[in-house]
């Protein structure tokens, strides 16, 4: 399918999705959300893709839903249409890993659309923020939520209360990206990283989030049994047995994804 606001690249089994909007710094209008959740579905279903990366422009990654669209929609409209959860709670559900590539803004939607993502990898010039209270809103894609559970109810509180952006380095510290590259470098380094991924067993990286993602919805002992059930279930996998194969073996193991 042909895109308007997204580049779709694809490099071995690393799927790219590049926020292409650049006359509103990447912001998420309907046909940009309905793009990318098009295209994450479809990235999702190949089983030829192992990792996402998804990633915007130098300036911004995304610097929030479109203020322009949205300003005149009434209570009715918003609430009856269930304005945006349809499409950014399907980016949500995407079972393959996806690293956010950050350079510039990821402000808003945009900062809610990166923690959706399994893990940020962010330019230095980085900025994060949910500056939804300085235009009369507040986050509407689980900042308020997903931020506190990251980040701690401080750092949330400061972020969302005052809408003031954070840097890469403050951001790293508190723990809301992974690691903080010079700009130059991000897409060879998230490119790295995800090639490293998708260099694994597809199905067990799979298992790998979906485990990690557990540990946000359920108290420790239930997370604790669910990543055993899954841990037992590796054992069914003809990639577990190849992988200790290897090891044992002294050789790089040749996962089938299987
Ligand atoms: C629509 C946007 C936009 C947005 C930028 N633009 N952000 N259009 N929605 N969120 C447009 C500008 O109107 C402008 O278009 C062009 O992009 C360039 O932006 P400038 O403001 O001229 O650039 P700059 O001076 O460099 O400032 C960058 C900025 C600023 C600091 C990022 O644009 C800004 O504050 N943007 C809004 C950030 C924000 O409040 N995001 C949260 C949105 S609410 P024109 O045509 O005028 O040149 C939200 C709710 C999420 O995300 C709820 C769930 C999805």
């Amino acid at each position: 399918m042909a895109y308007n606001c997204l580049e779709i690249d694809n490099d071995d089994r690393v799927q790219i999705i590049r926020l292409a909007r650049p006359e509103a710094l990447n912001a998420f209008n309907k046909e940009l959300m309905d793009e990318l959740t098009e295209a994450l579905k479809a990235a999702d279903a190949d089983p030829k893709v192992a990792c996402i990366v998804l990633t915007g422009s130098e300036k911004a990654f995304a610097a929030g839903a479109d203020i322009k669209e949205m300003a005149d929609k009434s209570f009715v409209q918003a609430y009856t249409e269930d304005f945006i959860t349809a499409n950014w709670e399907e980016a949500s559900r995407i079972r393959t890993p996806i690293i956010a590539a950050v350079a510039g803004y990821a402000l808003g939607g945009g900062c809610e659309m990166a923690m959706m993502c399994d893990f940020v990898i962010a330019a230095d010039n980085a900025k994060f923020g949910q500056p939804e209270i300085t235009i009369g809103a507040i986050p509407g894609a689980g900042g308020t939520q997903r931020m506190a559970k990251y980040i701690g109810k401080a750092k949330a509180m400061d972020m969302c209360l005052t809408g003031r952006m954070m840097g890469a380095e403050e951001a790293e510290r508190c723990g809301l990206v992974a690691r903080v590259v010079p700009k130059a470098e991000l897409m060879d380094t998230a490119l790295e990283a995800a090639k490293k991924i998708a260099g694994f067993s597809r199905p067990i990286s799979m298992m790998v989030k979906e485990c990690v993602n557990r540990a946000f919805e359920v108290p420790l002992s239930e997370g604790i049994r669910f990543e055993r059930r899954v841990f037992h279930s590796v054992f069914a996998t003809e990639d577990q047995k190849e992988g200790m194969k290897a090891f044992v073996e002294k050789r790089d193991p040749n996962f089938k994804d299987a």
